[in-house]
């Protein structure tokens, strides 16, 4: 196992594969994707250590546990007496600190990480959000373009910051909203794009390395 690398934001490929810490709270096929790219190129460039949810009994807990990996639960519920959100975010940076990921991937995570995950995480923290920001941001990304009416929408993967669905954009893929979508049929096109674009980007941020100047993620 590679260790985590001197620069947070630069994976060292130099130093092995980059490992992968990731996130969900769903179905978890962008997880599934990650674990079928890696299974078929020995030379992605990542593998993942450690899959982490914010509830038990999701398929993509499943995913994890059929391929072997160790899996993590850390539940905001379970810290309602013990410090509340703030507890749970040290938890959850404690949870994921364990697996000295050099990248953290949240597929499907339903939960904003708060300020001690960022301290720790800030830089090599990625998200995939199905819409095309800053259109479109939150809970409801699919929902919410469709109800207001735009032709095309699509995903974004980004860095995660302090805002909700705010931090620099890494890349996006586009697909058009047909006049007959309903948000499950919406949804299920555009995570047919979203799952390439994240396997795509977590491959050329792993093998690569990056740097974030403001706003812009530059990769080599
Ligand atoms: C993905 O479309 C992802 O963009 C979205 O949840 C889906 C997870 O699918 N995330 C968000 O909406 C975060 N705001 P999956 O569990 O099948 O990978």
């Amino acid at each position: 196992m590679a260790p985590a690398p001197s620069s947070p934001s630069s994976p060292d490929s130099s130093s092995g594969p980059a490992r992968l810490v990731v996130l969900v709270s769903g179905s978890g096929t962008n997880l599934q994707a990650l674990l079928d790219a890696i299974a078929a190129d020995p030379g992605y460039g990542a593998e993942v250590v450690a899959v982490g949810a914010d509830r038990d009994n999701i398929a993509g807990l499943e995913r994890a546990r059929r391929t072997g990996l160790p899996v993590f639960v850390c539940r905001v519920k379970d810290y309602e007496n013990k410090g509340g959100r703030a507890a749970w975010d040290v938890a959850l940076a404690d949870a994921v600190s364990a697996y000295q990921p050099d990248l953290v991937v949240s597929a499907g995570f339903m939960k904003i990480v708060g300020k001690e995950f960022l301290n720790r995480f800030g830089g090599r923290f990625i998200n995939t959000h199905p819409a095309l920001l800053p259109s479109f941001p939150g809970t409801h990304g699919v929902r919410d373009a469709l109800a207001y009416g735009a032709k095309v929408t699509g995903c974004t993967v980004h860095f995660v910051d302090d805002g909700v669905d705010t931090g620099p954009i890494i890349a996006q893929g586009v697909v058009e909203i047909r006049g007959e979508d309903d948000e499950t049929a919406l949804h299920e096109r555009i995570k047919e794009v979203e799952r390439q674009l994240l396997v795509d980007v977590v491959g050329r941020l792993a093998r690569d390395g990056y740097r974030i100047e403001g706003r812009k993620v530059i990769v080599p």
